[in-house]
């Protein structure tokens, strides 16, 4: 459930109207509801409770300073993946012993950074990775507590961009290696192991995937305890999906996925770490844009908006579906036609939606995409030098402009021209 209800023939997100927010802040804009990321933080919060937990947002689906202040008031912890993520979440007052740093390739700048700011756990990928950590962690006389990630061969069944628990992707340790890999982190110097992490892929529908990577890791825990290692914390990753459209199949909820967890590990008396980000984040954003054009083709119509691909590249690179609404409510009944719904990028590539059925349409219309709060705008970029899509917050009946449009110039201020030119 999310808070973008039609409400008086106009789309609201919370009680603001979304025609009044794009009057002030102009398309394409991102509106988030503050409702609605609390609600899904409290859904996982709820869902875990009676274990010992932490759920850690995933803030690479959404790193707004805003959004970040906002869960974390609501006692959420970070689960970073960069040193500029560890930046962002220590500046939205995320305290250290709340933030896990995940990632393939953490450099010693980031691992010192975080070190030295304070850390609740390295996810380690990879044997170089817990080398250079204890390198880097003995330099500074300081100890880093760590979980290493293993892989446990579990095919997600989600889309193969997406999917990281299979034995052939770059991501974490193979579980069958994981009792030599403990064993090497256990004689290293300034490192100290604290649990197991474990990730298996995004946009979840299905928990099988996630039961079966839960069992092994349960299986590990034992086997890695009798070795004598310290196993009190197991992160489990994210990855719990979200409905796209309402025709799709409903994932499971947070309360089955909280039960699936309890039921596979809770005996373990383990502290149990989840990082969810896009069924916190998802549905409680959308990207709202205007038509620019509508335009005849020889074979097809076109809807041109001026939102494009690089103010949402998911349908272009995952060809991911969004729900695309007009902001004033069609009639009941009304006729829907088909239309190609593009940006104006120059890329035939810059497509949002094949033959979409859309109801009667003019130019200046609003149009919405919805559940695009999750890697949406993180994933923007300035391609075309079209300037980074601003973003805003709605609380109830207020909303503040959290990231706003840069100008032209502050976009061409960043380029330097050297002084043989
Ligand atoms: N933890 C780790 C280690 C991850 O790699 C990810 C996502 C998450 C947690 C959060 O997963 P979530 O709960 O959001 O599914 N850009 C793609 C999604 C990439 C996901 C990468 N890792 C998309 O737009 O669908």
């Amino acid at each position: 459930m999310d808070h973008f209800l039609y409400r008086d023939g106009q789309l609201h997100a919370e009680d603001v109207p979304l025609s009044v927010i794009a009057d002030a802040v102009g398309t394409p804009v991102y509106v988030y509801s503050s409702a609605t990321l609390l609600r899904h933080f409290r859904l996982f919060d709820e869902a875990l409770d009676g274990l010992d937990h932490l759920v850690c947002f995933a803030m690479k689906s959404l790193s707004n300073l805003a959004v970040l202040k906002l869960l974390a008031g609501a006692g959420a912890g970070m689960d970073v993946v960069s040193g500029g993520e560890y930046a962002r979440a220590r500046a939205a007052g995320v305290p250290g012993e709340r933030i896990v740093f995940s990632g393939v390739g953490k450099t010693a700048d980031e691992m010192r950074a975080a070190l030295k700011g304070g850390i609740r756990q390295f996810n380690v990928e990879s044997e170089p990775e817990l080398r250079r950590l204890s390198e880097v962690a003995t330099g500074m006389s300081a100890v880093a507590p760590i979980t290493l990630r293993v892989n446990p061969d579990v095919d997600a069944r989600t889309h193969e961009k997406i999917a990281t628990g299979k034995a052939d992707t770059k991501f974490g340790i193979p579980i069958s290696r994981a009792r030599e890999v403990y064993a090497e982190a256990a004689r290293l110097p300034g490192i100290e192991v604290v649990g197991i992490d474990v990730h298996i892929g995004s946009q979840l529908t299905d928990l099988a995937p996630f039961e079966a990577a839960y069992r092994r890791v349960a299986e590990l825990t034992e086997v890695l305890r009798a070795d004598g290692h310290r196993i009190d914390r197991l992160d489990l990753g994210g990855g719990l999906g979200i409905p796209y459209t309402a025709s799709n199949e409903v994932p499971p909820l947070p309360t089955e996925y909280g039960a699936l967890i309890k039921r596979t590990v809770g005996h373990l008396g383990c502290e149990v770490e989840i990082e969810p980000g896009r069924l916190i984040s998802g549905n409680a954003g959308l990207l709202l844009t205007s038509v620019i054009y509508l335009k005849s083709g020889e074979a097809r119509d076109f809807l041109i908006l001026d939102g494009a691909m690089n103010d949402l590249i998911r349908p272009a690179m995952y060809d991911a579906w969004h729900d695309i609404v007009p902001v004033r409510e069609p009639a009941p009944g009304v006729e829907r036609a088909p239309y190609d719904i593009v940006g104006p990028v120059c890329e035939t590539g810059d497509i949002f939606a094949k033959g979409r059925m859309m109801p009667p349409l003019s130019e200046g219309d609003l149009v919405a995409f919805r559940s695009a709060g999750a890697y949406g705008a993180v994933m923007a970029s300035e391609y075309n030098s079209r300037p980074l899509v601003p973003e805003v917050l709605v609380q109830g009946d207020q909303f503040a402009v959290i990231r706003r449009r840069p100008t032209f110039d502050e976009m061409i201020a960043r380029d330097t021209i050297p002084e043989w030119l």
